[in-house]
């Protein structure tokens, strides 16, 4: 079984010779090839050089032998189309300019056209298909509306999501225009990729787990719930992650996505019996479980393989992205050993 059709399968809950995997944010900061290009070019470069992005993307198949690959892009460049100005500065994160609190920029937004504003990423996703003759699965992905306005009240990365919070509950009415502008955005962006040539999509809803569920079904569910449906008739599977999903697991289910991708905070079988049978899941091993040594590593990852025992539709991957301090070795170590030990019916 190539590792397209292994990916595709267990997407759709259907056999698979083995559980596939891959791994988030499998495409950059821990890989020595990566550091060698950053050390020539900026990120938004290798982001927006076709050549450089597929060789990147590229990377994780041929040294770790993942199932499937990720565009190598950022949640953020849809901001770039939108009059934002977006820099990545090494320690403190993205800086994201001019702010939207400021009622005169949120007036101000501006609406990308995709084939102008994000060329790269249609070259990229082409590219990447031609180069690997079919045999790999392409996952294109975008931020869900409500992180993605979160990043732009912030200004950047956040912990505490004050500002947001802020504008959630005092400005309500502007919150939500703030969210129908980004959503409208988010779906030609999400569609364009699809378009292009992509197998699979993911949506990262990373913060809006720092919702109660009440805020979570008004300002982030109806939101990312529009992007779901606008990619229906493509037909391909659609793959939601949100950090801190427990509590919001039968609300995420409504979502109506191929895929839901879990976090390492819950135990996978447990967030299997919530979920019932008719929906695959990813995950969801903790990133810093890469830090183990090897036999404690695979005695995490055989139970979490345990934990889904011989149902269809597992996605082997990590609860979060892979930390940029990871050793590589035991990246690969985590590959083979789903793949040797993972033995679905
Ligand atoms: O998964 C992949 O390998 C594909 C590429 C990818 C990147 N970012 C590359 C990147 C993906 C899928 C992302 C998603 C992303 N970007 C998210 C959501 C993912 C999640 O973890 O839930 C978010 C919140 C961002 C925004 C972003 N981009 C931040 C906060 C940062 C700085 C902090 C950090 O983690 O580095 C980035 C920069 C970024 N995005 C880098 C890479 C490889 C590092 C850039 C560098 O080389 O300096």
């Amino acid at each position: 079984m190539d590792a397209k059709t292994r990916f595709l399968n267990a997407c759709y809950r259907l056999p698979v010779d083995k559980t596939p995997v891959w791994i988030m944010r499998q495409a950059g900061r821990y890989m020595k090839p990566y550091q060698n290009m950053r050390k020539r070019y900026s990120f938004l470069r290798l982001c927006q050089s076709p050549d450089l992005a597929t060789k990147i993307t590229m990377l994780p198949l041929k040294r770790l032998g993942v199932d499937a690959a990720i565009l190598f892009s950022d949640l953020l460049i849809p901001f770039l189309g939108m009059g934002f100005e977006v820099k990545y500065k090494a320690k403190i994160g993205p800086q994201i300019k001019p702010s939207v609190r400021d009622e005169k920029v949120m007036e101000t937004i501006t609406t990308p056209d995709p084939e102008r504003d994000f060329p790269y990423l249609r070259q990229s996703i082409k590219q990447f298909n031609k180069k690997s003759k079919g045999y790999y699965p392409l996952i294109g992905f975008a931020g869900a509306p409500f992180t993605m306005a979160s990043y732009l009240i912030e200004g950047g990365s956040s912990h505490q999501f004050q500002k947001t919070k802020l504008m959630m509950y005092q400005e309500p009415h502007r919150f939500k225009r703030l969210l129908e502008k980004v959503t409208a955005v988010l779906i030609d962006y999400c569609q364009f990729q699809v378009e292009s040539g992509l197998d699979a999509i993911q949506i990262f809803d990373t913060w809006a787990g720092c919702l109660t569920p009440l805020d979570f079904r008004e300002y982030a569910l109806p939101f990312a719930r529009q992007i779901i449906n606008s990619l229906k008739s493509y037909q391909i599977p659609t793959i939601y992650f949100l950090k801190g999903s427990s509590g919001l697991l039968k609300d995420i289910f409504k979502l109506g996505t191929e895929v839901i991708s879990l976090d390492s905070f819950q135990e996978l079988s447990e967030a299997r019996k919530l979920l019932g049978p008719n929906v695959a899941v990813q995950g969801n091993l903790d990133p810093m479980a890469l830090f183990l040594p090897k036999d404690k590593l695979k005695q995490r990852i055989n139970s979490i393989l345990e934990q889904n025992g011989n149902q269809y539709g597992h996605i082997f991957n990590l609860g979060h992205g892979v930390l940029p301090t990871t050793d590589e070795d035991q990246v690969s170590f985590l590959v083979r050993t789903v793949h040797e030990y993972s033995n679905p019916k």
